[in-house]
């Protein structure tokens, strides 16, 4: 059971307070029937509610993409600094979300968002296989040699091994790198333990997901049906029933 004006926030995407005024204005229905009582307490899995005609489906499971700035931290609260959570509306912070793994503070591009914990997992999991790219731009020249250990499974500086990952040179300094694993500064130790620090670190795509060029740094949009369906396949989710109450 939930209050009727936050189901209506809630699933259309319209703010509380523009939840409450639509009810009050009697163009939310609930079995067809206005109803100006924004406190009303419905059954979201049973009743039908429409907003000016068109119904409300109430999703357990959000999945958004964000394109990253610099300069904001991957969490969900935090006194002091900007989060990812805060480039989100009230409305969309309350249903739970979570950043997916980590993008560093000096890190920008894809991050996705969900309140689907299972998924998440699979996402990080290095078992699952999922490919994660990263533009970087660093200091120094790129060699076919650095590319050679990338493939062998570099040791870091402090001893840690990583699974075999590819580094492809697109520039004398630039290049994109592939990982399937997700530890703390990855991509940059990696890239310094050739000598080659990073500048500049972007995350371009995670398994079939790839940024959207229509989305300015610090934008978000939920992600398509289509998206989501290569994404369940991907991690082997396909038969698992989501977005259901
Ligand atoms: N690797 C890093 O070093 N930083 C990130 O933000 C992501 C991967």
């Amino acid at each position: 059971m939930m209050r009727l004006d936050r189901f209506v926030a809630e699933t259309s995407g319209l703010t509380r307070s523009q939840a409450v005024k639509m009810i009050r204005a009697g163009t939310v229905l609930v079995n067809g029937v206005p109803v100006r009582k924004p406190d009303l307490k419905i059954d979201e899995s049973r009743e039908t509610v429409t907003v000016s005609g068109q119904k409300c489906e109430y999703r357990r499971y959000r999945y958004y993409l964000l394109d990253k700035p610099t300069g904001v931290i991957t969490a969900t609260n935090d006194r002091k600094q900007e989060t990812v959570l805060d480039l989100f509306p009230r409305e969309i912070q309350r249903q739970g979300i979570f950043p997916v793994g980590r993008l560093d503070k000096d890190t920008s591009g894809l991050l996705l968002l969900t309140n689907d914990g299972e998924y998440a997992h699979r996402i990080i999991s290095p078992k699952s296989g999922i490919e994660k790219v990263y533009y970087a731009r660093v200091t120094g020249e790129l060699s076919p040699q650095d590319a050679e250990r990338f493939r062998a499974g570099l040791i870091l500086e402090d001893g840690t091994r990583c699974l075999p990952a590819e580094l492809e040179i697109r520039g004398v300094s630039e290049c994109l790198v592939t990982v399937m694993e997700g530890k703390y500064h990855q991509v940059r130790r990696m890239l310094a333990a050739v000598g080659k620090p990073v500048l500049t670190l972007r995350r371009l795509s995670i398994g079939p997901l790839h940024l959207d060029p229509t989305l300015q740094t610090g934008q978000y949009r939920e992600l398509t049906e289509g998206e989501l369906c290569i994404m369940f396949k991907a991690l082997h989710m396909e038969n698992m029933s989501k977005n259901e109450s």
